[in-house]
């Protein structure tokens, strides 16, 4: 399975910016990286045309950090399916903690965009993981479970789509998980697939949360870790790269 290593930009970046970090990823990257690597970029909405318009010679993938599932409608300030396949849109960012805490998105939406995803070929990244309150509590895989359980309740048959494994309380933070939380957490994630799931053992699972150059060689080799989500990190063409290349 190839490593994924994917950018999420957040609310961050104007065109000229997001214009100039991609030509200079672009230039950092061997040409062979995508032999090992998938790289995906989570650019804001409003940077989707250039995002698509600097990769369009690479192997770079891109995709919306949201969307309302569906087609088209009266859903004012929303991006609908049919404008994210008209910007070439391969993936979506789904339950990303800050859109879960942050816009108190309910799991029932969650699963109407995963479901809504799927059906549109576009493959899901759904962003599960448990707050320092939960986590204290002995709660790490009743969340896990019963995010994943919830957002894939009416596709268990799925298949493609990746799972990112986010603790909220690394993210943005500094601080990392260790090394065994990370392995921890990816093994129950990885039963939980296999046992619910149509081809649990192939889904990706990823880690998200204060990924850097300094630390991701150590997180991409762990056991059940195809790949990292990056947020801070990925703003900066030079240290992505490293993390890209690690
Ligand atoms: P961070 O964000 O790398 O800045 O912790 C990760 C994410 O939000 O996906």
């Amino acid at each position: 399975m190839k490593k994924i290593i994917a950018a999420n930009w957040k609310m961050y970046k104007n065109r000229d910016e997001a214009k100039k970090t991609l030509k200079e990823l672009i230039s950092l990257l061997p040409s062979d990286i995508f032999n090992q690597k998938e790289i995906l970029i989570f650019p804001s909405p409003v940077l989707l045309q250039t995002v698509a318009e600097e990769v369009k010679e690479t192997q770079i993938s891109y995709g919306v950090q949201n969307f309302y599932p569906a087609e088209e409608g009266a859903f004012t300030g929303e991006t609908g399916i049919a404008q994210m396949r008209d910007l070439g849109c391969k993936y979506a960012l789904i339950g990303h903690s800050e859109r879960r805490h942050i816009l108190n998105e309910s799991e029932e939406l969650l699963k109407q965009k995963t479901h809504a995803a799927l059906q549109e070929k576009i493959t899901p990244v759904l962003c599960i993981g448990e707050t320092l309150d939960e986590r204290k509590a002995g709660l790490l895989e009743d969340v896990l479970s019963r995010q994943l359980g919830s957002a894939l309740q009416d596709d268990k048959n799925a298949d493609n789509f990746l799972v990112a494994y986010e603790p909220v309380w690394a993210i943005g933070t500094g601080e990392v998980a260790g090394e065994q939380e990370i392995l921890q957490a990816h093994a129950f994630i990885r039963n939980w697939l296999v046992k619910n799931c149509k081809n649990g053992q192939k889904i990706p699972i990823l880690y998200g949360g204060s990924v850097k150059p300094e630390n991701s060689k150590q997180i991409l080799v762990l056991d059940n870790v195809n790949g990292v989500l990056v947020g801070g990190a990925s703003l900066n063409a030079a240290i992505f790269s490293k993390i890209a290349l690690s």
